[in-house]
């Protein structure tokens, strides 16, 4: 995995060994120009994903002095408030495969906030083992080609006491924050391969059934999946401009207009905005969306 420059506190923390070989795909797009964009939008999405974030921390209960692992954490928006509530005597590790976003998280993260961040995959990474208490991530678990075995990774690392707590994506048709822009962008554009149910993704974790599959077979006990529906203003402030821009730059848009010459970049660009018009009030863009909020226990 690449290494990572940061500036004002101690480098990211590397582990040198090879990520999990189903999981190169990945590795390389969060690595890659993609990987890039979602850390040079870190600002607007750490805005637009708060509520999320809010939700989570909420479910998880972080107490002073707990140790915590953030899995897929990203730029760090998760981690660093992880941190805040565990206090001096608390500990947060951050990991992901992104070396951009990693530089991101180690660049906003307050010099004296207890926080690590570590280029790792989840899948492989040995961890300390019994040595944390949570086990926590927003959005970042959806991506493992074989999801039980990770789990089953990261759950060694949790003390008999440990406990889990994730957000991930219902359904697409519970989500208009995304298929609105898709679906107006699909007027332009090929449509995205068909993935399978079991693929990594956004959505992969989107089936209660597979979900619960997955954390028993790794063995976590006392799994349980609360539906969150949500509003989520994509517009952030800046109104329909900023709404379309987001769906340009990150997420299934952006990937289905890779590519694709700049005449239907600008045809989807103008469909998206039409789409918005109707979630637009004022600066915001208040779109419809839904997560699971998975909690569980190591044992
Ligand atoms: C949608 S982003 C979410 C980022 C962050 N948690 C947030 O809420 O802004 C998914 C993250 O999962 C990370 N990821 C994907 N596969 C991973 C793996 N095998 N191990 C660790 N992180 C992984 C990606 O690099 C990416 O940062």
């Amino acid at each position: 995995m690449s290494s990572v420059d940061t500036a004002g506190r101690p480098p990211v923390l590397m582990d040198t060994s090879a990520g999990h070989p189903q999981n190169a795909d990945q590795i390389a797009y969060w690595n890659g120009p993609s990987g890039q964009r979602w850390a040079d939008r870190q600002q607007t999405q750490d805005i637009l994903l708060r509520p999320i974030a809010d939700i989570l921390i909420d479910r998880a209960r972080p107490r002073a002095g707990e140790r915590i692992i953030d899995v897929g954490c990203g730029s760090g928006a998760t981690a660093i408030a992880f941190a805040q509530k565990v206090g001096p005597s608390g500990y947060v590790l951050g990991i992901d495969v992104s070396g951009p976003m990693l530089a991101r998280a180690q660049a906003s993260a307050p010099k004296e906030l207890p926080v690590d961040f570590m280029v790792a995959d989840a899948t492989v990474h040995r961890f300390d083992p019994a040595s944390f208490d949570l086990l926590a991530s927003r959005f970042g678990v959806m991506f493992f080609a074989d999801p039980a075995l990770s789990f089953a990774n990261m759950r060694k690392a949790l003390r008999p006491s440990g406990r889990l707590a994730f957000a991930c994506w219902r359904e697409p048709r519970e989500n208009p924050f995304f298929m609105a822009p898709l679906q107006a962008a699909y007027k332009h554009v090929p449509k995205l391969p068909q993935v399978g149910p079991d693929d990594p993704g956004p959505f992969a974790f989107a089936s209660e059934e597979r979900v619960r599959g997955i954390l028993t077979k790794a063995g976590f006990t006392a799994i349980n999946l609360e539906a969150c529906p949500l509003l989520l203003d994509a517009g952030i402030g800046g109104g329909l401009d900023a709404a379309v821009q987001g769906s340009l730059d990150v997420g299934p848009v952006s990937r289905a207009l890779e590519d694709q010459p700049a005449e239907a970049r600008a045809a989807a660009a103008q469909s998206i905005r039409e789409a918005l018009e109707p979630f637009a009030k004022g600066d915001s863009v208040l779109l419809p969306a839904s997560i699971w909020i998975v909690t569980a226990r190591a044992s």
